[in-house]
C-alpha cells in the first residue's frame, strides 16, 4: 500500500493523472511501492469530479485551474507543454518541487534535465527553478547508451533515426491509430483523415513530429540534439536525428549510428552495453538478433540489438534500440528521479515566498 503516514514521505500531485503518462505513473507507484503521504490526482475541468481507484483507495480528480499546490511536496506534470508553461510556475511559487515531463523547461539553465542512470549528480541540490525536467522519450534511452560509449571510446558523432509510436501523442493518439486502421481496413480506397496524426498514421510512416523549425528540422529532432548535449555535458556533440512516427501503439525504436575517436571492438561494446543498469542486449552472443516493440517483453529495460561495427570505418558502429516510451521515456524516468530524491539531504518542498 503506497499511502503511508511516514512523515518523511512526500505529498504528491499528478497533473495529467487521467492521461497516458499519468496513468502509467500511477501503475508504477504501485509496482515499485513508491510511498507517499497523500496523493492528489489533477486533470482538466473535463475530468474534474471523476473518481479513480488507486491501490484500493478512491480519489476524486481535481480541476487544475482550481487546485492548490500549497500542501504538495512533489508535483509530477504530464499534461502537455502549454499546461506546464502556465501552471508549473504556479506550483513552484506555492513551494512544490515539480518533475516536469514536457518540453517547457528542459533547456532552462536553472533546471536540471535528468536521466538518473546518467546524471543523477544533478540532483545533489535543490534546483534554483524548483523544477526537474524529464527529457524527451527518445532522448532518454539514447543517452543511457551513449554515456558509457563516450567514457570508453570518446564520442565524435551520432546519427539517429527514430520510429516513434502513437502513444507519444497520448491516449487519444493510440485511439486514433486504432480507429484509422479499422477504417482503412474496411475501405482501403478511402483516404482516412487523422487529427492527432496528419497525414493519418494507419499503414503509413510520417517523418514529422511536433512542429517545423526555420532550420528545416522539427522541434522533436532539435530536442534530441539539444537534450543529449545537456544531459551528457557535451555542449558541442555532433548528434542529429530524423524523427519518424510509425503505426505502432507503444514503444519507440531507434536506429543509431555512432562514431568514436578510437576503433571499437564489437565484443567489448556489447559487454559494455549489457553491463549498463536496466539494459538488455539481444545479440550479445549471436550477432544479428534484435528486439521489436511487439516482442521486447521486459518493459522497464532498454532493449538493444543489431550491434555492428562498420568494416569501412572501425571507429563507427550501428545499433538498434527499443524502449517503452510511456515508461522508460516518461513515467519510469520521472519516478526514478523521485526515488532518487529520497536519498538526498534536501527536502523537495520549499516554503513559499510571500
Ligand atoms: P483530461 O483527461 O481531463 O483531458 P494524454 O497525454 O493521454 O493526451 O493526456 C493528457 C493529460 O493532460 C490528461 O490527464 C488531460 O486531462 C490533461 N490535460 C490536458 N489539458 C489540460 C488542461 N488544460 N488542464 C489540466 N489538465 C489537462
Amino acid at each position: 500500500m503506497p499511502s503511508t503516514t511516514d512523515a518523511t514521505a512526500p505529498r504528491v500531485a499528478i497533473v495529467g493523472a487521467t492521461g497516458a503518462v499519468g496513468t502509467t505513473l500511477l501503475r508504477l507507484f504501485a509496482e515499485r511501492d513508491y510511498r507517499y503521504r497523500s496523493l492528489a490526482l489533477v486533470a482538466s475541468s473535463r475530468s474534474a469530479g471523476r473518481r479513480l481507484e488507486v491501490e484500493g483507495a478512491e480519489h476524486t480528480v481535481h480541476d487544475l485551474s482550481a487546485f492548490d499546490f500549497s500542501a504538495v511536496d512533489i508535483a509530477f506534470f504530464s499534461a502537455g507543454t502549454t499546461v506546464s508553461e502556465k501552471w508549473v510556475p504556479v506550483a513552484t511559487r506555492a513551494g512544490a518541487l515539480v518533475i516536469d515531463n514536457t518540453n517547457a523547461f528542459r533547456m532552462d539553465p536553472a533546471t536540471p534535465l535528468v536521466v538518473p542512470q546518467v546524471n543523477a549528480a544533478e540532483l545533489a541540490r535543490r534546483p534554483r527553478s524548483g523544477i526537474i525536467a524529464n527529457p524527451n522519450c527518445s532522448t532518454i534511452p539514447l543517452v543511457r547508451l551513449l554515456r558509457p560509449v563516450h567514457e570508453r571510446w570518446g564520442l565524435t558523432r551520432a546519427v539517429v533515426s527514430t520510429y516513434q509510436a502513437a502513444s507519444g501523442r497520448g491516449l487519444a493518439g493510440m485511439e486514433e491509430l486504432r480507429e484509422t486502421t479499422r477504417l482503412s481496413l474496411a475501405d482501403p480506397g478511402e483516404v482516412v483523415a487523422g487529427e492527432r496524426f496528419q497525414p493519418a498514421l494507419a499503414f503509413n510512416v510520417v517523418p514529422f513530429i511536433d512542429r517545423l523549425l526555420e532550420t528545416g528540422f522539427t522541434l522533436e529532432e532539435q530536442k534530441m540534439t539539444q537534450e543529449s548535449r545537456k544531459i551528457l555535458g557535451l555542449p558541442h556533440l555532433d548528434v542529429t536525428a530524423t524523427c519518424v512516427r510509425v503505426p505502432v501503439l507503444n514503444c519507440h525504436s531507434e536506429a543509431v549510428w555512432v562514431e568514436c575517436a578510437e576503433p571499437v571492438d564489437r565484443a567489448e561494446l556489447v559487454s559494455l552495453l549489457a553491463a549498463q543498469p536496466e539494459v538488455k542486449v539481444h545479440d550479445l552472443e549471436r550477432p544479428g538478433r534484435f528486439p521489436t516493440p511487439r516482442t521486447a517483453a521486459e518493459a522497464d529495460l532498454v532493449h538493444v540489438g543489431r550491434v555492428r561495427v562498420t568494416p569501412q570505418n572501425p571507429r563507427a558502429f550501428w545499433l538498434w534500440l527499443v524502449s517503452d516510451n510511456l515508461r522508460i521515456g516518461a513515467a519510469l524516468n520521472a519516478i526514478q528521479i523521485a526515488e532518487h530524491l529520497r536519498q538526498v539531504d534536501w527536502t523537495p518542498r520549499e516554503e513559499a515566498t510571500p
